[in-house]
C-alpha cells in the first residue's frame, strides 16, 4: 500500500498533507513516510520468518548508501536490521545511529587502510573483499591490531541483471568482484592469510532488477562455488546474495520480495539437505532501493511556468542538484500535483533552476498547474538524498520523516554560509 495517496483533494504522506509540510519547512524537502520504510523492511524480515529462519540464520544488511538519513538507520536498526556500508563515513553513521557493529558488513572496491582499522576496531561482522590486493591489505592491518578479519569474496557470478548499464554490477565487464573462474584459487590465497578468517561468500549482481530469475541464477552459481571450497576444507558459514530488487517508479511491478525468498530459501534447503545433511547456513541481503524507494518523496514548488513553441517548461526549486537520477540515467520519476486542479493538463517539462541542459527532472507530463503551485516527485526516497551535491551552490534540501500525522524534521536544510564555511581566501 502506498503511503503517499490523496485525501480530500490534497496529497499526503500518510495523513499529514504534503502542503503543511511545506508550509513549516520550505522546499525542496524530501519526505519520507516512518510506515512505508517500516513495512518495506518487514516484508524481508517476515518472508525469513515465514521461511524457517530465525535472527541467527537470514539478516537483511540495509544498504545505507540509498538513504542514510540517521532516522532512517535508526529506524531500521531499532527493526533489527543490519547494515551494509562501502566506507568509514557510512560506519560512523550507522553506529551514531545506534546500530550494532556486529550486524555490520563492509563493501565496495577501494578500502582505505584507515577504513579498514576503523572497521576492525569496532568489530564489524565481516569485509566484502573485491580484490587479491585488498586481501593482502585487509590482511596485514588486521595482523598490525593483533585481531583476525572475517572475510567474504564478492564473487562475480557473471550473470546479466537485465537492467541499466550503469547499475548493473554482476557482468564480467565490470569493475566489481572477483571472476568466478578465479573464486577457488582466491579463496585459498585468503585462507592462507594470517589476518583473515574465511566465513562468507557474496555477490551483488545490480539494482532495480524486476524478476528474481538472474538473482537465482546468480544464487545457483553460488552454491557451486561453496561445494567446491568445502571439497577443499574451506568452510562457507554466510551467504549473501546482495540487494537489487526494484520498486515501481511508473508501472514495472517489479517481483515481491516473498515471493522471490520463498524460490531462494526453497533453493537454498533443497541443496542443504541433498549436500549438506541439512545444516543451514545463514543467508544475507543487501537491499536499499526497495526499502527506501518508494517511501519518500522529493517535495517542490513551481517557480515560473514558461511556455514555449517547443516545449513548455515548469521552473521548480528542486533541481538536479537534489536528485541526480533523471540526469544520470534518464530516470522516470513520476509528478504528482500537491493539490491537483481540475482543468485541461498541458505538457510540461519539469525542470530545475541549475544552469546545465541535463537539469530536468521530468519530460512531458501533462499537468494541470500554476506558478507557485506545489508538485511531488515521487519514489524519491532512495538514491535522492545520498546522491545530492551543492552545485550551484545550492544548499541541500531539508529532510522530513511523518509519522501519522506528525511531522519531524530529520535534516535541516543547508544554508549557504554553511557550504562555503571550510573554505579559506589566500593571503
Ligand atoms: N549491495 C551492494 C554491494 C551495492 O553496490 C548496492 C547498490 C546494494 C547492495 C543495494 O542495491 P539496491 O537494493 O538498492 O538495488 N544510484 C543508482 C543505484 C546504484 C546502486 C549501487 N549499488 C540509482 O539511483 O538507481
Amino acid at each position: 500500500m502506498s503511503h503517499f495517496s490523496c485525501q480530500n483533494g490534497a496529497l499526503c504522506a500518510e495523513n499529514l498533507p504534503l502542503a503543511a509540510i511545506a508550509d513549516q519547512f520550505g522546499t525542496p524537502t524530501y519526505v519520507y513516510s516512518k510506515a512505508a520504510i517500516s513495512e518495506n523492511y518487514l516484508s524481508y524480515a517476515l518472508a525469513c520468518r515465514q521461511n524457517g529462519r530465525t535472527a541467527e540464520t537470514a539478516l537483511v544488511c540495509y544498504s545505507v548508501k540509498s538513504n542514510s538519513n540517521l532516522a532512517v538507520l535508526h529506524l531500521l536498526s531499532q527493526l533489527g536490521s543490519g547494515f551494509d556500508i562501502v566506507s568509514g563515513g557510512e560506519l560512523l553513521r550507522v553506529l551514531a545511529a545506534g546500530g550494532d557493529p556486529r550486524k555490520i558488513i563492509f563493501s565496495g572496491v577501494g578500502k582505505t587502510r584507515d577504513e579498514m582499522r576503523l572497521a576492525l576496531s569496532h568489530g564489524i561482522a565481516c569485509f566484502n573483499v573485491e580484490s587479491v590486493s585488498e586481501l593482502h591489505r585487509l590482511s596485514s592491518v588486521a595482523s598490525d591490531m593483533g585481531v583476525k578479519a572475517s572475510v567474504s569474496l564478492r564473487v562475480n557470478p557473471n550473470v546479466d541483471a537485465k537492467t541499466h548499464p550503469y547499475i548493473s554490477t554482476g557482468l564480467k565487464e565490470n569493475k566489481f568482484g572477483v571472476a568466478f573462474e578465479d573464486a577457488l584459487s582466491i579463496y585459498r590465497t585468503a585462507a592462507a592469510l594470517p589476518g583473515l578468517t574465511v566465513t562468507g561468500i557474496d555477490c551483488h549482481i545490480g539494482s532495480q532488477l524486476l524478476d528474481d530469475a538472474p538473482l537465482l541464477e546468480a544464487l545457483d552459481k553460488l552454491i557451486e562455488l561453496i561445494d567446491v571450497l568445502a571439497a577443499e576444507g574451506i568452510i562457507i558459514h554466510h551467504l549473501d546474495i546482495g540487494g537489487g530488487l526494484g520498486i515501481d517508479y511508473e508501472s514495472e511491478a517489479p517481483v515481491a520480495v516473498s515471493d522471490y525468498l520463498a524460490r531462494l530459501f526453497a533453493k537454498i534447503d533443497a541443496w542443504r539437505v541433498a549436500k549438506h545433511q541439512g545444516a543451514p547456513i545463514k543467508v544475507l541481503f543487501e537491499p536499499g532501493r526497495s526499502i527506501v524507494g518508494n517511501a519518500g518523496v522529493l517535495l517542490t514548488r513551481i517557480e515560473y511556468l514558461k511556455p514555449g513553441s517547443e516545449k513548455n517548461f515548469a521552473i521548480v526549486d528542486a533541481a538536479m542538484n537534489d536528485l541526480m537520477r533523471p540526469a544520470m540515467y534518464q530516470a522516470w520519476h513520476g509528478v504528482q500535483a500537491v493539490a491537483p486542479r481540475a482543468g485541461t493538463p498541458t505538457v510540461w517539462d519539469v525542470v530545475g533552476p541549475v544552469c546545465e541542459s541535463g537539469d530536468w527532472l521530468a519530460r512531458a507530463r501533462a499537468l494541470c498547474v500554476e506558478e507557485g503551485d506545489l508538485l511531488a516527485i515521487m519514489s524519491a526516497g532512495a538514491y535522492g538524498m545520498t546522491m545530492s551535491s551543492n552545485y550551484n551552490t545550492r544548499g541541500r534540501a531539508a529532510e522530513v520523516m511523518v509519522d501519522g500525522d506528525t511531522s519531524h524534521l530529520i535534516r535541516q536544510r543547508e544554508t549557504p554560509e554553511q557550504l562555503f564555511a571550510l573554505e579559506k581566501i589566500i593571503p
